[in-house]
């Protein structure tokens, strides 16, 4: 059922410190941040040929990336994202099969302008995955 890794989420304490980390050490072509506020995030998308980082930084009062960088004042991977075909579709076997969808079910716009879900990371080895229609 999933599709390729489309990014790794990475929360940052630093936004500006963490893009020029993958920009100029590592030669990576960054885009500039983008701020995503129903999600409470500013997002930095790194681009590496077979896939993407997404650097996440908190944006806003009650950001959830503002609790996970209390809890990991370095930050840290914060979830992964799976490309699905069909993102109801994907939902509703998942829900079958006894997974835990985020929030109230509905799908809400990621960054990329396509709709996303998350799922609980109790159900994923203590990783929260993000799916995206693609
Ligand atoms: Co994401």
């Amino acid at each position: 059922m999933i599709g390729r890794l489309n990014h790794v989420a990475i929360a940052v304490p630093d936004l500006e410190a963490a893009a020029r980390q993958y920009r100029d050490l590592l030669g990576a072509t960054v885009s500039e941040p983008v701020d995503l506020p129903d999600h409470g995030v500013t997002t930095i998308f790194v681009e590496t040929g077979n896939s993407k980082i997404e650097l996440l930084h908190p944006l806003g009062e009650d950001s959830p990336i503002a609790r996970f960088l209390e809890r990991n004042p370095a930050g840290g991977v914060h979830h992964l994202c799976f490309e699905v075909e069909d993102i109801i579709a994907a939902r509703d076997r998942l829900a079958g099969e006894g997974a835990r969808i985020l929030g109230d079910g509905q799908p809400k716009t990621g960054a990329h302008g396509k709709p996303i879900l998350f799922l609980h990371p109790k159900d994923f080895s203590g990783v929260l995955i993000e799916i995206e229609e693609a």
